[in-house]
């Protein structure tokens, strides 16, 4: 089977048509780049990946920010079913340097409940860095839990299962190069 046909299977789990296709993402993301520069422009700037499922998006985003950035990953893990996260969250990656004293942009790829971001959002300033703000590339702001704001987002969506361009279900289409709703179908079995 060539890569085209495995993709092309992952594809029919999606529902209806794309919800974002990756030329919308790389415009959006482009703008996203554009007014990060502008609000950093001369602050020592690290940009936070949290792995895995904003991998894609950090990428993408890093290369349009026009400043000597630096990066670090934190891996962490929520506990919860494989649709809805606990807020109970787990570091299993930390980074790699002390960001005290540093500008911060944590990039998440959705916010969902809010519980993993403001988990981390408190995790970070109390290793006391200069600023910290968020950059995430979906917003669901239906279904928030506890108050939290992205200082940058990309698209607003409404409440449904969403994967591709890094994000996942059961770990599968992170490669997907678009954003489409799941068919419940999928993880309903
Ligand atoms: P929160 O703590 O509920 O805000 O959950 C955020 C995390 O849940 C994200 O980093 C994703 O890993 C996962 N998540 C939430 N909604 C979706 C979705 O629609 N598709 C894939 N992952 C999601
Ligand atoms: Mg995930």
């Amino acid at each position: 089977m060539s890569e085209n046909t495995i993709k092309r299977h992952m594809y029919e789990d999606i529902k209806d048509e794309l919800l974002l296709t990756r030329e919308e993402i790389a415009e959006r993301v482009r703008e996203m780049g554009r007014q990060i520069t502008e609000d950093f422009r001369g602050k020592d700037l690290t940009v936070i990946c949290i792995l895995k499922g904003a991998v894609v998006f950090f990428v993408d985003l890093i290369r349009e920010i026009d400043l000597p950035i630096t990066m670090d990953f934190m891996a962490i893990s929520s506990y919860g079913s494989a649709t809805k996260s606990s807020g109970v969250v787990r570091i299993l990656k930390d980074l790699d340097k002390p960001i005290n004293g540093k500008h911060v942009l944590i990039v998440e790829d959705i916010v969902d409940s809010g519980m993993t971001l403001s988990f981390l959002k408190e995790n970070l300033i109390s290793r006391g860095a200069a600023s910290l703000h968020i950059a995430t590339l979906l917003d669901k702001p239906e279904r928030r839990r506890v108050p939290l704001k992205a200082d940058y987002f990309g698209f607003t969506i409404p409440d449904e299962f969403v994967v591709g361009y890094g994000l996942d279900y059961d770990e599968k289409y992170r490669n997907l190069p678009d954003i489409g709703v799941l068919r419940p179908e999928v993880y309903e079995k």
